[in-house]
């Protein structure tokens, strides 16, 4: 079988967390290339790897013979840039989420992805919590009856800590509403196919990170009502003081249907709580085990804390595709529908009304 060569533009946090061990545990995937602008950082994730060949210019990066596929986890500003080389180069590409800057952006690399038939992926990697598996497939099944609700709640604590290129518009876009809630954006959509309206709502609550300016949002929420009929609630905050970060906070799905409830937490990341009809209230269910990875990963589940590894299984999402010539799950199309969820709660939130996100796919 013939190595793929993958090539990482952007070695800080994301990179060294969950790309560098997830493609580890790729068959037959090797990293050849690292870039990133910052020079510490790069000689850092060289040493971490071993991988030698480093560069600071992505262009010199994608476009090297070895490279079969790209790795893109910079700022969300420099996406759309480095994925237009990777694929002009010919690259199968996973960028970081959300993909671009808008929703335009998104599209362009959606288009230019499938003009070039290259692999192309989104790295909503929530979609691969054994709990979220589980949850689409119950759902796709139509356990849930006729669709009534979904609802997503993410709070944490970041407190007024610096968040670099984060809390700056022009590097990143959007606050929080890219940041966390893209996430739950595309597993609405996952589950209860796209929304028809919304209006939506954000808030800066810090302006002064510690002695850096802040310009974006640290609150956002939407109010959505699916094409499906299904109601929508998204809620997601960086300044719930006391709820901790990352995965040891608030993180919370449930959906509502005519035959069903489903409610899980990520922190219980093989366990949904199921309502039905006629019952006691929510009731715990195990996720089964064939769901506890993604079918063919060489992952072992029960190896290291579950909590960070379901993460690797979105690098093999990526490695299997290319591999098989098959589409990536989540697509760069997925990443554009969010984007123009996204898109749309900001116009909601400055013009203070219901909009429609245009129609994508
Ligand atoms: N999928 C997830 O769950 C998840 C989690 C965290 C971050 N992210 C996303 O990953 C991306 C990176 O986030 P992070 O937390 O790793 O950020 P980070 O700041 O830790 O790392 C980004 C790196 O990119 C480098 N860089 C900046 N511009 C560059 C360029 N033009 N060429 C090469 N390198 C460049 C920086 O020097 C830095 O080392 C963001 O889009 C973020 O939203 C996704």
């Amino acid at each position: 079988m013939k190595t793929i060569g993958v090539a990482i533009v952007g070695c800080g946090g994301i990179t060294l967390q969950n790309h560098v061990p997830g493609l580890a545990l790729c068959p037959d995937t090797k990293v050849v290339a690292l870039c990133d602008t910052d020079k510490a950082c790069l000689q850092k994730a060289s040493q971490q790897t071993g991988v030698k060949t480093i560069s600071t210019d992505y262009k010199e990066t994608v476009s090297r013979d070895d490279v079969d596929a790209v790795i893109i986890a910079t700022p969300n500003v420099t996406h759309a840039l480095i994925a237009h080389a990777a694929i002009a180069a010919g690259k199968h590409v996973l960028c970081e989420k959300p993909i671009a800057m808008n929703f335009r952006e998104a599209l362009g690399m959606y288009e230019a992805a499938e003009r070039a038939k290259v692999r192309h992926m989104s790295a909503f990697t929530y979609r691969f919590v054994p709990a979220m598996r589980y949850l689409a497939h119950l759902v796709k099944s139509g356990a849930l009856g006729e669709p009534y609700h979904y609802r997503s709640c993410r709070l944490q604590d970041w407190g007024n800590r610096p968040l670099g290129w984060r809390q700056v518009s022009k590097l990143a876009g959007t606050g929080e509403l890219g940041d966390m809630l893209s996430h739950r954006i595309d597993f609405a959509h996952s589950l209860m196919g796209p929304m028809r309206r919304l209006v939506a709502n954000t808030k800066r609550f810090i302006d002064d990170r510690q002695g850096t300016p802040s310009d974006l949002e640290d609150w956002a929420a939407i109010l959505a009502e699916f094409q499906n009929g299904a109601t929508g609630v998204l809620e997601s905050s960086k300044v719930a003081t006391g709820r901790n970060e990352s995965w040891r906070s608030q993180d919370y799905v449930e959906v509502n249907g005519s035959q069903a409830s489903y409610v899980f937490f990520t922190e219980r990341w093989n366990e949904l709580q199921v309502g039905k009809p006629g019952g006691l209230g929510l009731e715990k269910t195990i996720i089964p085990e064939e769901f506890w990875g993604v079918p063919g990963s060489p992952r072992d589940p029960r190896k290291g804390d579950p909590l960070v590894t379901f993460r690797y299984d979105q690098n093999f999402e990526f490695i299997d595709a290319i591999r098989n010539e098959r589409p990536c799950v989540p697509s760069f199309l997925d990443g554009a529908r969010a984007q123009a969820v996204m898109d749309s709660a900001i116009q909601s939130a400055n013009e203070k009304r219901w909009v429609d996100p245009p129609k994508v796919g």
